[in-house]
Order: C-alpha cells, then structure tokens, then sequence
C-alpha cells in the first residue's frame, strides 16, 4: 500500500464503500480485500498513465497520474466498471462493450460462443446480429437436415453466460438483435414474453427505414432468407409493428434499433456495417470492436447554481487522454479484437448525474429549457471531445482507418478517435460516484430499501436532504411517507418551487423523456442510453406514438418500460448493478 493512497480519505458513501468491496477491489484467495479504494484508484490511474511513455519515452508519467488520481477521487470522471477493476492486474481488460460476428455455420456460431466466454469472464458485454443464421426449418446441405434456426442458437449463447457468471465480478450481459426482415421475427419479438428464458439477453428488433415508411402507409415489407438474400415472403409492416409494441407494452422487451441510422453515422463503412450495439443499446460497434467507456459527472460540475463550463473544458481534455491511454494499455481477450479496436480506436466520453446538474441550477426536467440545456452541454462536451482527439492526433497520429473513414470523405482534420462520446447506462459508477445515473431522472428522492432481517431503511436523495434542512420541512416521518408515495408532487407541505426540480421518472411524460434523449442524440457520435418510462395504466398507443416519436425526433433505438410489467422489478426498491 502506497503512503499517499494509504493516508486519504476520499468522498465516498457507504453504499459506494460496499460496491468497491463486494466487485472493485483486489483480494486474496480467501476474499481478503488486498487493497483500500485509495490504493484502486491510484492502481487506475498509474496504469493509465503508462501509456504515455508508448508515445514519449521521457513522459512524465507521475505527472499524468496524479491528474487522472485527482480527477477520479475528485468524483468528476470515473471509467467504466472493467477499467476500474482490472487497469494495472494481470487481467487487464479494460473495456465495457464489445460486438462478435456471427455467421450462418456451426464453426461462427460456436467460435462466437467461445469469445463470449472469454469476454465474459473479464467483464465485459457482449452484442450480436443473429440475422445472417438462416431462419428454422431451412435446408441444411451437409446433413440433410432442416436448421434450427437464430432463436435456438442464442438459447446456446445464454446457457454458456449463465455457467461463466464472470467469476464473482459481475453478471455477463449480451444483446440480441433480429432485422426485422429475418423470416423468425415474429418468434424472436414474442421470444421473452417468458421471463425465465434468455434472462441473460436484452432483444432489439433492427428496424430498417424501409420498414418504418411501409409502417407509415400501412404497406407490405420483403422478408429476406439470408442463406439465399432472396425475398421470401412479405409481411404487413402494420401487424409486426403492432406485435413489437404489443410485447413491449407486455414485459418491456423487445426494444427497437434503427439500423440504417446506426450506419449513417457509421465513421469507417469501408471497414464494415453495424449490425449490433453493445448490451445496453448506446454503443453500436462492427463485428470485432471493442469500446471503454467514461462518465463526467455533472454533479461536480455546476459553480454558484450555473454550469461550470471552464472546469468541464478542462475535464473533458482529460478524460479524451484517459479513454485514448486506456486502449493503448487495453489487454485485449482475442487478436481480431485487439486489431480492430486498435485501427478505430473508438472511445465513449459521456455523462452521469445529468438530473442532479438540473436540480443544481434549478430547472425541472421536464421543462422545454431542459431539453435546450442538454442540446446545448452535449454539443459542448462533443466539440471540446473532437479537439481534444484532433490534438492527440498531431501528438500521437490519427487513428489507423481514418484514410477512407467519413472524416476523411469530408475533408476534416486528422482525428485520433472515429467516434469520441456515448451516453452509457452508469448503473454501477453512478452509485461510486454518488450521483444521479446517466441521463435518466431521480428515480425517487426518498425510497425503502429492504436490507437483512427484513429491517427497513429509507434512503432519502442527498440533494433533496439537504433542501429539506435547509428549507425547513425535513422530518424522518415525511421521507417515509414520500417513500411510500413515490412522488413528491400532491405534499402541500413542500414548497412549489421544490417540488417543480425535484421530479421523478413517473412525474415525467413520455414524450418528455423522448425529447430528453433527442436533445441528448444530437450530439452525441454513438447512442444514448435511455428508459422512457410509462405509468401502468399506459396502453398500446402511447407505447406506438413514442416510437413512432424517437424515429422522428432521430433516435437511435428505443427502450421503453411500463410499470409493474416485470415479475420481479428490482428498480423498485434499488438500483440494479
Ligand atoms: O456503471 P458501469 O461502468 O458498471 O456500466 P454501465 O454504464 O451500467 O454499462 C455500460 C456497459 O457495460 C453496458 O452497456 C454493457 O455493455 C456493459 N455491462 C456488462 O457487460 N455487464 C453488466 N452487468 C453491466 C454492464
């Protein structure tokens, strides 16, 4: 243990404490915790630092580190889940999201299932395409047979996640995605309606623009067998779109892509198409990518109720030199990997603790002018991200397929990243950092959470304690009854101007969080991370409408829970990790 580290105390809740010790820091064979947090974050920070003598043997690396040291403790950026558990261990895996090809023969399906295995088991998440596998009952040449079709096989794909677990770090997510013009669309939309199956996937339909217009005008769409690429069949777009929304409106699964928005934005299509995101839908990627993910935390970033934009600069510069360092240092699971993620050099710069930021300065999600301010931040952290990758460009070179990439098409300058910003989830930083998670609203400003011997605890929001004080209106007994009410919005009691900042996610329209991820989309190279939540009296319309709304309003896909519709809904009493 290193005197510096040993010595600090750092900020940290208790239940960020919990989460470092169960997951994050390093033990011994007996699950002796080896290192403090202090000790993990300096591990982080000096390992990423190291990349720098890659590009300049005199470098000063101490330097480097003690900024990333500062930056992390500071709560102001953290990196992904894998960077913070592996940067400087043996493993040394270090990123969130990864997609695999697989193709229409035994020999892809199972060497995908082995990769998975291996990515698995350093942390992280993995995405397919299942649409190139022939569809069930087709011919099978070699054996006579007829072929089982993309449904059995990702059956294989999440029994094998189901047996690695990751080793105790932590639980193997994969995402599904069908086209929606593969001839089994209509079992793989209805494939979760059981929720004890495929719990190891989330499923996206991969819609197309073609689709979307024939939805429109209530036409017919080519079903297309991908061992042939001939249309075999032509379907209502009305009656898939409908089951979509019908499941949706169910259980919350199937959520939607859209693909061919994916790949207009795709830096490198000379590289190859984008088929697939990442598990949780904000990093699509090409078949053997990689990409780690940062979040700044706008909850550190606000100075006397306004938006500290100097001091966001300053953090975004650094946090571009972090994600760049970290696939310089990145110990890759498979060689196709490593090459490509080494030629694009995609990196996912985003955000956590966007509604604490709005409550800081005062404005109410769901009004118009919060929408405005998100357009107005990402456009900011996307351009200061963009220049921070042009200048490790002149410094260190542009990434090695910029020749025939989009920037290059357009005649922009050299740029060392081919995407730069993503807005991720951040279910588990998001606790570390004791901030409000991703782009998403409170969930609650005062909840229960069950802990053992069913002893209840109420857990009331920082920010809204700290008002309550100050205001005057804070009593153990209201936090209770907030708990138990779910919304601030009918206490009397609480001043209006309180209650108009402090919304939670079912105070919020779904048109509201729609226009939030727009506002978001807009300026961000990758996807946005997002939960359009609906109370459970919602009904199949309002679930068509906010789709049909996200296509219009250029989202990427779309990920829409109502109320109640799970079984189990673990949101409901804490975050999920
Ligand atoms: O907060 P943290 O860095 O742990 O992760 P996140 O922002 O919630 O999720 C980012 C990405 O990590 C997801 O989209 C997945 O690709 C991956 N992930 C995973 O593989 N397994 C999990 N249990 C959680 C996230």
């Amino acid at each position: 243990m290193s005197k510096s580290a040993k010595n600090t105390t750092l900020p940290l809740t208790n239940n960020a404490l919990t989460v470092l010790e169960r997951r994050y820091l390093k033990r011994d064979e007996k699950g002796r915790a080896l290192e403090t947090p202090a000790n993990m974050f300096e591990r982080v920070a000096n390992a990423i630092a190291e990349a720098e003598k890659k590009f300049d043997k005199k470098a000063d690396t101490k330097k480097v580190a003690a900024e990333f040291y500062d930056m992390i403790t500071n709560l102001e950026f953290l990196p992904n889940s894998p960077t913070l558990m592996n940067a400087g261990r043996e493993l040394g895996q270090l990123s969130a999201c990864f997609v695999l090809p697989v193709a229409d023969s035994m020999e892809s399906i199972f060497e995908a299932i082995k990769n998975t295995a291996l990515i698995h088991k350093s942390g992280g998440g993995t995405g397919f395409s299942f649409s190139r596998i022939r569809p069930a009952n087709d011919v099978v040449l070699s054996t006579k047979g007829v072929s089982s079709g993309p449904l059995s096989f990702m059956k294989v794909f999440d029994a094998a996640t189901e047996t690695i677990k990751q080793g105790g770090t932590r639980r193997g997510a994969n995402m599904g995605i069908l086209r929606v013009d593969h001839p089994d669309i209509m079992d793989f939309i209805m494939c979760k309606r059981d929720q004890t199956v495929l719990t190891n996937f989330n499923i996206s339909v991969g819609l197309t623009e073609e689709f979307m217009e024939a939805v429109k005008t209530d036409g017919e769409y080519d079903i297309i067998n991908p061992r042939t690429g001939e249309v075999c069949d032509k379907m209502s777009a009305a009656k898939v779109f409908d089951h979509i929304v019908d499941l949706a409106w169910n259980n919350g699964e199937p959520g939607i892509i859209f693909l061919d928005r994916l790949n207009r934005d795709n830096p490198t299509p000379h590289i190859g198409e984008i088929e697939s995101t990442n598990p949780c839908g904000e990093q699509p990627l090409l078949p053997y990518e990689s990409c780690n993910l940062g979040s700044i935390n706008l909850n550190r970033m606000v100075k006397d109720g306004q938006v500290d934009w100097d001091k966001l600069r300053k953090t975004v510069q650094k946090s571009v030199r972090f994600l760049d360092n970290v696939i310089e240092v990145n110990n890759y699971p498979i060689p196709e990997i490593t090459e490509m993620s080494l030629a694009n050099r995609k990196i996912g710069l985003g955000i956590m603790g966007w509604a604490d930021m709005l409550i800081r300065v005062g404005i109410s999600y769901c009004d118009q002018e919060a929408a405005e301010l998100a357009a107005k931040l990402m456009k900011f952290i996307n351009d200061e991200a963009h220049q921070a990758s042009r200048d490790l460009a002149k410094e260190r070179g542009a990434f090695p397929n910029f020749e025939g990439s989009i920037f290059e098409q357009r005649q922009e300058p050299k740029i060392r990243n081919a995407t730069c910003t993503t807005i991720a989830p951040t279910g588990t930083i998001s606790i570390i950092a004791n901030s409000s998670s991703g782009i998403e609203p409170l969930f609650a400003v005062s909840y229960v959470r069950q802990v053992m011997d069913n002893d209840i605890l109420v857990e009331v929001n920082p920010l809204f304690e700290e008002v309550a004080k100050e205001r005057g209106f804070y009593s153990p007994e209201l936090m209770k009854l907030i708990a138990e009410k779910g919304t601030i919005q009918d206490f009397d009691q609480i001043p209006e101007d309180v209650r108009r900042v402090f919304v939670t996610a079912h105070d919020i329209t779904p048109e509201e969080h729609i226009r939030m991820q727009s506002a978001f989309q807009k300026y961000t190279d990758n996807a946005v991370s997002k939960t359009v939540n609906f109370c459970n009296s919602a009904n199949r319309d309002d679930v068509a409408q906010v789709y049909q709304m996200a296509y219009e309003s250029g989202c990427k896909g779309v990920t829409i829970y109502r109320d109640g519709s799970r079984d189990a809904q673990v949101l409901s009493v804490k975050k999920e990790e």
